[in-house]
């Protein structure tokens, strides 16, 4: 059966329907010897789709998995650097799964990785307004007018962040817990935002995504996402 382009190479696994767009663009998707244009149907039982000259891998079947990431791993598939990556930690899936959004190298917590480009592409939408939630630990307190900011949406250099949740507030010694939640996925956006207004963070660890929690796992544990759940995400 033809179907676009972009929705073969997601179910391939290789990329985000709109990664594989911009491959598409980019000239480097070929049908049957063509460069592919933007909008093209195939079918890839009968054409020849080559990307970045290599054949199209057959679909795999959609799996999402939930991770406990730890700290000092890296949230990629691969590292210049040659560091510890998040995928090193999923022992006998054989399936090629990507990262969904980002923690900083030394943030832990829960990270959802999925072969399925379309759910990738759904949940990192900004429009979709998944809620996550962070266990945060600041050096010194959280003061009344610091909390009303976040509350508020903070000035960052990439422009105004929206309103964020705080809950649970408690102080311990010379440091202080909260959870903080926000919807965006801006880069290092809790960090920067507690920073903004005053209150560097010491410790940063990812306990909810939508309706996911780490549940028993552990540092380094990852489960496989039943069928419900993924649904329940697509729905999101
Ligand atoms: N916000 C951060 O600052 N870091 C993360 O890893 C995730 C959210």
């Amino acid at each position: 059966m033809k179907q676009r382009l972009q929705k073969l190479i997601a179910a391939a696994g290789l990329a985000s329907r709109r990664k594989a767009e911009g491959w598409i663009a980019d000239g480097r998707v070929t049908v049957n010897g063509q460069v592919a244009e933007l909008g093209v149907q195939a079918d890839p039982e009968r054409d020849r789709i080559l990307v970045d000259g290599r054949p199209l891998p057959p679909a795999e079947e959609p799996v999402c998995v939930l991770l406990y990431k730890p700290v000092g791993y890296v949230t990629s598939r691969r590292d210049p650097q040659g560091r510890p990556v998040v995928t090193e930690l999923l022992g006998k899936v054989r399936e090629r799964l990507f990262p969904i959004g980002r923690l900083d190298l030394n943030t832990e917590g829960l990270l959802l990785l999925t072969n399925d480009g379309d759910l990738a592409w759904h949940l990192s939408h900004p429009s979709h307004e998944v809620s996550k939630t962070y266990l945060v630990r600041l050096q010194g307190s959280l003061p009344p007018q610091a909390r009303q900011q976040l509350e508020n949406g903070v000035q960052l250099e990439d422009g105004l962040t929206a309103p964020a949740k705080v809950a649970r507030v408690r102080q311990a010694g010379s440091h202080s817990w909260l959870e903080l939640s926000i919807h965006e996925g801006r880069n290092r956006q809790v960090r920067r935002m507690c920073e903004a207004v005053g209150c560097p963070v010491s410790r940063l660890k990812r306990i909810r995504y939508a309706f996911l929690d780490l549940g028993g796992l552990r540092p380094g544990q990852h489960r496989r996402l039943s069928r419900d759940e993924v649904a329940r995400l697509k729905e999101l």
